[in-house]
């Protein structure tokens, strides 16, 4: 059985929320992940935290009229992203390794993404480092910035307790609608039906040692 959410410590750490601060810190760095005119584009779909782009390079192919930017920070992975991405010889599809929090402050803009994809972010099960799970995190306020009105918000984790965390911020803090919420089975949204083995390498995995997955899908009303 799961504990039920923590609605006090929860909104405990809203309140606490600051992202002034980041923002300040991130305004000095002035990353720049992307080239003029990324964002003029009516289909964006943007994925943090890619691992190597598994997901996001087949998707680009099923879907040409779309443009796909996936951004990945570790070294290694975000390497293989961006060659990855090259080798497809797509021209919708952007791999860029960076982080994800200055491109999401200072570069991506307001209402500017059709979906933006956080799938098996890590969970920071540890009590004292929850505040930075995504959806306690400053950034958090940027990922609804960003969203263009009826935009999705898709998110998966092995993790349940991440997923109902995620929804009651999401519905309480941002007035975002669910269109899903559960344990992952194909929708009109995730494209599961096109990737029965899982869309992500961690979803891969997850799935086939039969670690159940779960997704909550939003929505900007
Ligand atoms: C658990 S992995 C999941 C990778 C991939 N989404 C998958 O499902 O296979 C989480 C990824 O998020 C990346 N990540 C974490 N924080 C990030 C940030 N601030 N910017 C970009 N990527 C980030 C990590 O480097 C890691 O590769």
């Amino acid at each position: 059985m799961m504990p039920p959410l923590n609605i006090t410590r929860m909104n405990y750490d809203l309140a606490r929320l600051r992202p002034e601060q980041l923002e300040s810190y991130w305004d000095e760095k002035k990353p720049n992940h992307f080239p003029t005119g990324t964002f003029e584009h009516p289909g964006i779909w943007f994925e943090l935290g890619a691992g190597t782009g598994w997901f996001f390079t087949s998707l680009a192919a099923q879907h040409p009229d779309k443009r796909l930017i996936a951004i990945e920070r570790s070294r290694m992975r975000g390497r293989r992203l961006v060659q990855r991405c090259k080798r497809t010889g797509l021209a919708n599809i952007l791999g860029f390794r960076g982080n994800a929090i200055g491109a999401l402050v200072n570069e991506v803009p307001t209402e500017s993404l059709e979906r933006l994809y956080i799938l098996y972010p890590c969970p920071w099960l540890r009590n004292s480092q929850r505040k930075n799970r995504w959806y306690l995190h400053p950034l958090m306020k940027h990922f609804h910035r960003v969203l263009k009105p009826e935009g999705l918000m898709i998110w998966a984790s092995d993790q349940e307790f991440y997923i109902n965390e995620a929804e009651y911020v999401c519905r309480t803090q941002y007035n975002l609608k669910g269109l899903a919420w559960g344990q992952i089975t194909p929708n009109p949204y995730n494209h599961l039906d096109q990737f029965p083995q899982g869309r992500t390498k961690f979803e891969f995995t997850f799935l086939q040692s039969g670690q159940p997955c779960y997704e909550l899908i939003v929505t900007k009303s």
